[in-house]
């Protein structure tokens, strides 16, 4: 596969108007969200709740891609359909998480680097024959008055670019995912301060490691203040700290940023989108790669009956096209209360 398959993929996974649907929960964090709901984890009722996601009519208008978890990238629909072969008949581009988890970082206590580079050329190529064309590595940073450390910084940097690097020689389009963490009182200045070193350190990386940047696409958290912050930073303010980070920090050539949620309630990552789309045109799409911010309403309502899954699929449908609007900075909170049909 030529360069410019990895810029067209890149350049269809931030298309307008769409965004990325992260379903890449590993077995211990979609337990948790199903722990949440009273449903045992199984197998099967995971495979029923992806079914569930990727059935859902029409959502391909706003889905571009989705992103799935090894166990899933080997599953199968109701009708017996491989996954991936599903997505792609709907016009969504299959995606993987790859990255083994963040482990704690010896000599730096609080802090982790994430793993997953051994044996990871094979496990790509193996992806790709399953129908990968783009994929996942997630690195976190912890704010305190001390952290990140630089030695956190650089090594998970370096780690993303080898990363991306083996990505982009298999053909697939590589997400890089610097999560700096939004835990904490921190104030918003904070969160650009370290926003700001990270993405720095992410794109030396990326350049030294000769990753061609238009074949990739770049999965941050949005500048906030902590969450537990006695005074938080508001709708406006988050758009414009994230903003002025980002164009000092990620070049021109990246098509595009696919937020994280990270916690934010469904509402509030859409909202903050909106903001920042408002505020363009900008360099690069600024586009979403949601989690529990898509999922969350769906999940709730499914609570693992077959007889919601109609109703889960239409609030799935829902965030999506909420997103779809934030998008174009066309989002209205009114919005939220519309007839919901899917
Ligand atoms: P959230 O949107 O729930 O943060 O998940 C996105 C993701 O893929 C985290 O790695």
């Amino acid at each position: 596969m030529g360069q410019n398959e990895l810029h067209e993929t890149a350049r269809a996974l931030v298309a307008e108007g769409k965004g990325i649907l992260a379903a890449d929960e590993s077995t211990g964090t979609i337990k948790k969200r199903f722990d949440t709901i009273g449903l045992e984890s199984t197998e099967e009722t995971r495979r029923a709740y992806r079914d569930l996601l990727f059935t859902t009519p029409d959502v391909e208008e706003f889905i571009s891609g989705v992103i799935l978890f090894d166990e899933t990238i080997r599953q199968s629909s109701a009708d017996g359909t491989p996954f991936p072969k599903l997505l792609e008949s709907k016009g969504m581009i299959p995606g993987i998480k790859v990255d083994n988890g963040a482990k704690p970082l010896a000599h730096a206590e609080g802090e982790t680097v994430t793993e997953g580079l051994d044996g990871l050329r094979e496990r790509l190529g193996e992806y790709r024959k399953l129908g990968a064309r783009f994929a996942k590595w997630r690195a976190t940073y912890s704010i305190t008055d001390e952290l990140p450390s630089e030695y956190c910084v650089w090594t998970n940097a370096h780690a993303l670019a080898r990363y991306a690097a083996l990505c982009q020689e298999a053909g697939i389009v590589p997400i890089v995912e610097p999560e700096v963490l939004m835990d904490g009182t921190h104030t918003i200045e904070r969160a650009y301060h370290v926003t700001s070193r990270v993405l720095n350190a992410l794109y030396t990386e990326l350049f030294d490691q000769r990753l061609d940047i238009e074949g990739t696409l770049l999965k941050p958290n949005m500048v906030l203040s902590g969450y537990e912050a006695s005074s938080r930073a508001g709708v406006d303010d988050v758009a414009e700290w994230s903003l002025h980070c980002f164009r000092k920090h990620v070049p021109a050539a990246v098509p595009g940023i696919v937020f994280l949620s990270g916690g934010q309630s469904d509402e509030d990552a859409t909202a903050h989108l909106n903001a920042m789309n408002a505020c363009g045109p900008h360099p690069w799409q600024l586009s979403f790669s949601y989690g529990r911010a898509l999922q969350a309403p769906a999940i709730k309502a499914w609570a693992g009956k077959s007889e919601n899954v109609e109703t889960a699929q239409r609030a799935y449908y829902h965030r999506a096209r909420m997103n779809s609007a934030a998008r174009s900075g066309l989002y209205a909170p009114e919005m939220e209360r519309e007839a919901v049909t899917v």
